[in-house]
């Protein structure tokens, strides 16, 4: 069924001698078609789109004529011609696209550098908060100097007060897959391989945290693998100041990707600080090694709940799967309270080194993996992946969203106990000796966390799997 804001759009189309009645109406038949057919309601603007009856540029004036209205596929692409509007500019070829921008490889014509160009999408552009956040990433990223962070050129508008303004941005562009490409193509990553890009995606979140800034949108798709070796993580698109002084107070809309949401950003808490950048990086690294996500649901409401109120799964952490190492890394960063969390990013990357000092089948060094992105090690695993599963695990495409909040109830306020669910506070550093090296225990052991309560009073022991090769 036609709403009455696209019939009223249809309506001025015609006014405006952009589309015909007849045409209009051809629309809604189809429309009704495609409802009856399979269930899915199609916008009258997306099939008078497909049908050529109005071109892109006309869709998206219409829906800017009364503020930012969202219509699915009109002016959430940049196209390559667009990108050549900016004339200091050699663009190349598309390279990615995220929830609010279309990423080009170009070359800036005067110095000849390459680099990765970001551009807005077009149905942002009326949305000054959209468009601050834009900016503040474009300075951000000139103003960061970090090993894990690409480096920010040029940020700026191309016709600003024309009625198809361009926000850019130029930084180094990283030749290599990101940590969702990965996955979709290869599925879970190994132990060791997951270690290495988390400590290292911690690095950057140290970085960052140093000079007061919360990413708040740390996931697989804004994790990527250079091929120099780096690991970087990308898009600070929410990337804002931490703001101590907004204790106790909270915002209607929260930001991030619900898959990975803290429970403090999915119950739209204001003082949002590094931990909850801590528990994104442990829902990762969940996705890593598990080949799934942490919640599932049938919608964000449901999935955001889920973080706040829901323990992890103990049969997939415990289930023959992870080590206890792991185990522990992943409980400490999603623990749902954050006072339970590793506090600083520093200390991720501490502590994780500490551990693995004696645990020498989780020690990895991407030099020696002829599988990893490292151009050095083997030039051709550099090259990007795009558009490419094995459908061993469906890609997951999740994009960061504005949502409503998961309203800060009494009732979700308090994080799960133990006893019913995975109690992510209770459990202890596996012992380390350092300077030793200390093997997995082989299948079928049974091995009790040292000190840590059992989250399950049924089931006393931790079963552990025999060490997998190594080579993802
Ligand atoms: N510097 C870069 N070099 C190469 N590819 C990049 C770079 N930055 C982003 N990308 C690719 O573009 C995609 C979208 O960029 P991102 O900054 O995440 O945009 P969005 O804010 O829309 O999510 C990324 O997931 C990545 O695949
Ligand atoms: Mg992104």
């Amino acid at each position: 069924m036609s709403t009455k804001q696209e019939m009223m759009l249809m309506a001025l189309a015609v006014k405006q001698g952009l589309i015909q009645k007849e045409q209009v109406q051809e629309c809604m038949d189809l429309q009704a078609a495609i409802k009856e057919a399979k269930g899915v309601d199609l916008p009258l603007v997306q099939i008078a789109l497909k049908k050529k009856y109005l071109t892109p540029e006309q869709a998206q004036n219409l829906a800017g004529g009364g503020g930012p209205v969202d219509i699915p596929g009109v002016g959430d692409s940049v196209s390559i011609e667009d990108a050549r509007r900016i004339p200091i500019f050699e663009v190349e070829r598309e390279i990615g696209a995220g929830g609010m921008a279309q990423v080009f490889l170009a070359r800036n014509k005067q110095s000849g550098a390459r680099c990765a160009l970001k551009i807005l999408y077009p149905k942002h552009v009326s949305n000054k908060k959209f468009v601050e956040r834009f900016i503040r990433e474009g300075r951000l990223l000139k103003e960061f100097e970090s090993e894990n962070i690409a480096k920010g050129y040029d940020y700026g508008v191309v016709g600003k007060d024309s009625p198809h303004p361009l926000y850019f941005m130029s930084m180094e562009f990283i030749d290599g897959p990101s940590i969702q490409d990965l996955l979709d193509r290869d599925g879970p990553f190994d132990e060791q391989k997951s270690i290495y890009v988390i400590t290292e995606a911690a690095r950057a979140l140290a970085y960052m945290q140093e000079r007061g800034v919360v990413h708040r949108d740390v996931k697989p798709d804004n994790i990527m693998w250079a091929g120099d070796g780096r690991v970087m993580l990308v898009d600070l698109g929410f990337a804002a100041p931490i703001r101590k002084d907004l204790v106790g107070q909270y915002e209607d809309e929260t930001c991030g990707t619900v898959q990975y949401i803290s429970p403090e950003q999915a119950r739209g808490m204001a003082d949002l600080d590094i931990r909850a950048d801590i528990y994104s990086l442990g829902a990762t690294l969940y996705h890593m090694v598990v080949g799934e996500l942490p919640f599932t649901g049938k919608d964000s409401m449901e999935v955001m709940a889920k973080q706040v109120m829901e323990g992890l799964d103990a049969l997939k952490l415990k289930g023959g799967k992870i080590s206890v190492h792991m185990h522990y890394f992943i409980e400490k960063m999603m623990s749902k309270d954050r006072d339970f969390r590793y506090q600083t990013a520093r200390e991720v990357v501490d502590d994780v080194t500490e551990v693995l000092q004696g645990a020498a089948d989780l020690q990895y060094n991407p030099e020696n993996d002829p599988s990893s992105p490292f151009m050095l090690g083997n030039p051709n695993a550099s090259q990007r992946i795009t558009g490419h599963s094995t459908g061993k695990f469906a890609p997951i495409r999740n994009t960061s969203v504005r949502t409503t909040a998961v309203p800060p109830t009494g009732s979700v306020r308090k994080p799960p106990v133990a006893g019913t669910t995975s109690n992510t506070s209770s459990i202890r550093k596996p012992p380390i000796k350092p300077g030793t090296s200390v093997r997995l225990p082989s299948a079928g052991t049974s091995v009790r966390l040292p000190g840590a309560p059992p989250t399950n009073p049924g089931q006393k022991s931790v079963r552990l799997p025999a060490p997998r090769k190594p080579g993802h």
